[in-house]
C-alpha cells in the first residue's frame, strides 16, 4: 500500500525551506536544471540499495561509489541515487510505523538519519558525501557530530532537526519510502549492496563499478576512464 501523500512533496513544501538555506537550495536546483539541459545524453542512472551498518555496503560506498562520484559528478554523465533499506521490514499498524533492520535498532536509527538527510538535501550531489560519512558509524551521536556539526564543507543542515527527524515517525516514514522504491524496482533483493544500472540489476557493478560506467561511450572519453579500475579490497 502506498502512502497517500508523497513525503517528498510534504518535505519540499514544508520542511526544506525550514532546514535548508532556501537560497542555496534554489541556486543548486537552478544549477541542476541547467546542467541537465546542457547534457547531450541522458545520464547513466546508478540506483543502489544498502544498509547503514552492513560492512559490504560501507565498502561499496568507500571503494566504488565515492571514487566514481568524485571523478564524474561535475559532469552530467551519472545520476547516483541511494536507498537505505535493504533487508529491513516496516509495517504500519494503528498509523504507527515500526521497522526492524538486519543489524538491529541502531541500523534503523542510522538508516532513518540517512533517509532524513536524503530528503532534506534532495540532490545526490549534495547528500552523497554526508550519507557516505554516516555510513557504518556505530554511534548515532558520532554520525551527527562528524557528518553534520563538524563536516567540511559544512552542510546547511540543522543537526537538531535531523536528530528529531531520525528519531521520530518522520524518519520511519522516509525509510519506509525507500522500502517502497526497493519493492518496486528490486523486488528480488536478497543481498546488499544491490545495484541497478539504468534500471537493471548489475552484479558486475558490485565489484567493478568504474569499469561498467566507463564502458559507456560518453564517460570513456574522460581522463578518469583511461586508467584501470582501482584495486579493490
Ligand atoms: C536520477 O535517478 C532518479 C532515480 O532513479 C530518477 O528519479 C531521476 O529521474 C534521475 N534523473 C535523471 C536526470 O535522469
Amino acid at each position: 500500500m502506498m502512502p497517500r501523500l508523497s513525503t517528498q512533496l510534504i518535505l519540499s513544501t514544508l520542511i526544506v525551506p525550514f532546514v535548508f538555506g532556501q537560497n542555496l537550495l534554489d541556486i543548486y536546483k537552478a544549477m541542476m536544471i541547467d546542467q541537465a539541459a546542457r547534457a547531450k545524453a541522458p545520464p547513466i542512472n546508478i540506483e543502489f540499495f544498502g544498509e547503514s551498518l552492513c560492512p559490504d555496503t560501507t565498502r561499496y560506498f568507500r571503494n566504488h561509489i565515492m571514487p566514481v562520484w568524485t571523478a564524474l559528478q561535475a559532469s552530467s554523465l551519472i545520476n547516483i541515487t541511494y536507498h537505505p533499506f535493504g533487508l529491513a521490514e516496516c509495517r504500519r499498524s494503528d498509523s504507527i510505523i515500526r521497522c526492524n533492520c538486519q543489524h538491529g535498532p541502531a541500523e534503523c536509527q542510522l538508516n532513518m538519519l540517512q533517509a532524513c538527510v536524503i530528503s532534506a538535501l534532495q540532490f545526490p550531489q549534495l547528500y552523497l558525501p554526508i550519507v557516505n560519512c554516516m555510513q557504518g558509524k556505530s554511534q548515532f551521536s558520532a554520525a551527527i557530530d562528524e557528518c553534520i556539526v563538524n563536516f567540511r564543507p559544512r552542510p546547511d543542515l540543522d543537526e537538531n532537526f535531523m536528530t528529531r527527524c531520525a528519531q521520530s515517525q518522520l524518519g520511519a516514514k522516509l525509510m519506509m519510502q525507500h522500502g517502497y522504491r526497493q519493492r518496486e524496482v528490486a523486488s528480488e533483493l536478497d543481498w546488499v549492496p544491490w545495484i541497478l544500472i539504468n534500471g537493471r540489476r548489475s552484479q558486475a557493478a558490485e565489484n567493478q563499478l568504474k569499469t561498467i560506467v566507463c564502458s559507456f561511450s560518453e564517460p570513456s572519453r574522460y581522463e578518469y576512464c583511461k586508467t584501470t579500475e582501482d584495486p579493490i579490497f
